[in-house]
């Protein structure tokens, strides 16, 4: 059966916590509000849920991305499905979400960067006609605000 792909809503944030959790972010459920409202907040849209049996089995956020030096873009930043879920679609369904999230800005680039410990992601985005491009290092520097 094919999900429900749908618009995030604030209900949604605790059954999407979990996911988060699944995906190695256990952050806390308020801090995840906290940027849902910001987000929201923002009107930049890009966050759906895929939804079967009236539960939330997947989420994505997808951005709109601006680089000065190349062409605008848009970015998945997030996608997970629920183990018990997984290969039934979902991934796919939500991609082509954010594939039409960026059609409908007139974009003609959809990006996603996965580490390279997420094997089956590469063979996902690989089916999906993802081609890659390049491996990159990431760097953080913690800041301390007063
Ligand atoms: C990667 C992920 C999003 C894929 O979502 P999914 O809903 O399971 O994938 P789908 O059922 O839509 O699969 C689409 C196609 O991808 C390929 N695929 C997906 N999972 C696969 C697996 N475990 N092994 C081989 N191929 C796979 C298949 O070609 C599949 O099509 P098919 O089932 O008709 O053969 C999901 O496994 C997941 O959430 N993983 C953990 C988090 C993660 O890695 N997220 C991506 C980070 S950017």
């Amino acid at each position: 059966m094919k999900p429900l792909i749908r618009e995030m809503a604030e209900s949604d944030l605790l059954q999407v916590a979990e996911l988060s959790r699944e995906l190695g972010y256990p952050g806390p459920l308020e801090d995840l509000r906290a940027r849902f409202a910001l987000l929201t907040k923002a009107g930049e849209g890009g966050l759906f849920v895929a939804e079967r049996d009236g539960a939330i089995i997947g989420f994505l956020q997808v951005a709109v991305r601006m680089p000065l030096e190349s062409p605008v873009h848009t970015e998945i930043l997030a996608l997970s499905i629920t183990g018990r879920a997984q290969r039934t679609g979902a991934g796919r369904a939500l991609v082509a979400r954010a594939m039409a999230f960026t059609k409908e800005r007139g974009i003609t680039s959809l990006r996603v960067r996965s580490n390279v410990t997420r094997d089956v992601s590469h063979v996902f985005y690989t089916q999906l006609g993802f081609e890659k491009q390049k491996t990159q290092h990431v760097y953080a520097l913690p800041l301390r605000v007063r």
